[in-house]
């Protein structure tokens, strides 16, 4: 259990609800019976809540990949390109929270001095919309110049914006700091959120240099501790898990995922279908399902949970029922010009919108490319992908 004691220390702060009485207990047994703890990883923050009319709108862009080739003219033109892509987007969808799903720079095309410079531009039209918002990392994101953790920091301070934390020390592994969760409130004052935004770091890449090698690709197994001890300090102050949803993002999918895509028709899963998962796809596509461990304690300990959503593999878009565990697996939509593409793809963004905030009711959610148009609207819901 080495990483339960991390896990007390960076989590969150909780504190006792009635500070005068609990500021000198007499007795430490009574104080943890009488009074409910408060868990707030943003004390300072402003708190998320849903909309006054009960819904809640969510925006993913996924697979930014800034940075590429800065020595020549397309690099930053396919940057332009992107920021311009995320201004419309925001424009139009005013959404509630953004998720940027990994991926943010290619990092094999950056220099150890102004890596993280590439980060003010990713966030910039995020604080020109003064929207919430917070990302996962990719395989990119880790290379000789760059690191997960460099990005992370880089956001926090240029973003006020931002809700991205590291976990606590020791929970992650080698390069993937990047573990939080971030709760979403009905109104501000309540006591308990009504939806968790769970994030994980699926590592992969190149460790920085001067001896860069690869990083392994998946859910480090010290999360599936964390998970246990997070969702128990949950219980703890909310209540029990079945009273509020959830929703997992990570950048490369789960390693079952591969195993789902034989079963994807479009008349069930609609959406683009055009990256045949395999080598390099999900999470240790060695076939040694490492993530084992992460994926069992996502599943067993994060209740109502929507769905888990990836990116990574560009030319995908489809959502499945992953049937070992009953979850809804979605792909993102590939927002930047940036990175692998083909002819007829496009670029756009992932929506989810909750109508309501009772945490079973299904989530509406779907494609919408950079012109407007949308496609592959589906309800996530119990019904979903059978
Ligand atoms: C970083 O520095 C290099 C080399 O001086 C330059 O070509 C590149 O445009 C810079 N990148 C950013 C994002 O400032
Ligand atoms: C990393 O940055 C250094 C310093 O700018 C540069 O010389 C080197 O080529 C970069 N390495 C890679 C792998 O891009």
């Amino acid at each position: 259990m080495r990483n339960a004691r991390f896990a007390k220390v960076g989590l969150a702060i909780l504190i006792a609800q009635s500070m005068s009485v609990c500021a000198a207990p007499s007795n430490q047994k009574n104080e943890h019976q009488n009074h409910k703890k408060i868990l707030d990883p943003y004390p300072g923050k402003p708190r998320l809540t849903f909309k006054r009319d009960g819904t809640f709108k969510l925006t993913v862009f996924s697979d930014l990949h800034f940075g590429e080739n800065p020595w020549d003219d397309w690099g930053p033109e396919q940057d332009v390109n992107s920021i311009s892509l995320m201004d419309t987007v925001l424009g139009d969808e005013k959404p509630d929270y953004v998720v940027l799903n990994g991926d943010l720079i290619t990092g094999e095309n950056t220099f150890r001095e102004n890596s993280t410079s590439l980060i003010d531009e990713i966030v910039a039209p995020l604080n020109r919309a003064k929207v919430p918002f917070s990302s996962t990392h990719g395989n990119h994101d880790n290379q000789a110049n760059i690191t997960h953790a460099e990005e992370i920091t880089r956001e926090q301070k240029v973003s006020r914006y931002s809700y991205t934390r590291a976990a606590p020390r020791g929970v992650g592994g080698n390069l993937g700091p990047g573990n939080y969760w971030v709760p979403i409130f009905r109104n501000s004052k309540d006591t308990a959120p009504v939806l968790v935004l769970w994030f994980f770091d699926s590592r992969g890449g190149f460790s920085p240099n001067p001896n860069s090698a690869p990083v392994p690709d998946w859910v480090d197994a010290s999360v599936a501790d964390w998970i246990v001890s997070e969702t128990r300090d949950m219980e703890k102050a909310w209540g029990p898990a079945k009273s509020r949803a959830a929703v997992a993002f990570v950048h490369i999918p789960p390693h079952a995922i591969q195993a789902v895509q034989s079963t994807v028709t479009p008349e069930k899963n609609p959406g683009m279908n055009a990256d045949i998962l395999g080598s390099g796809s999900v999470q240790d596509s060695s076939a040694k399902n490492m993530d084992k461990p992460f994926w069992d304690a996502l599943n067993s300990k994060v209740k109502n949970l929507h769905a888990v959503i990836s990116g990574h593999d560009h030319g995908n878009e489809w959502c499945a029922r992953e049937p070992t565990k009953d979850v809804i697996f979605c792909f993102d939509k590939h927002s930047g010009y940036g990175g692998y593409d083909s002819a007829g793809w496009g670029h756009g963004v992932r929506n989810l919108l909750f109508h309501t905030p009772d945490p079973k009711a299904g989530v509406e959610t779907w494609i919408r490319l950079e012109a407007g148009e949308t496609r592959a609207r589906v309800i996530l819901d119990k019904h979903y992908g059978r």
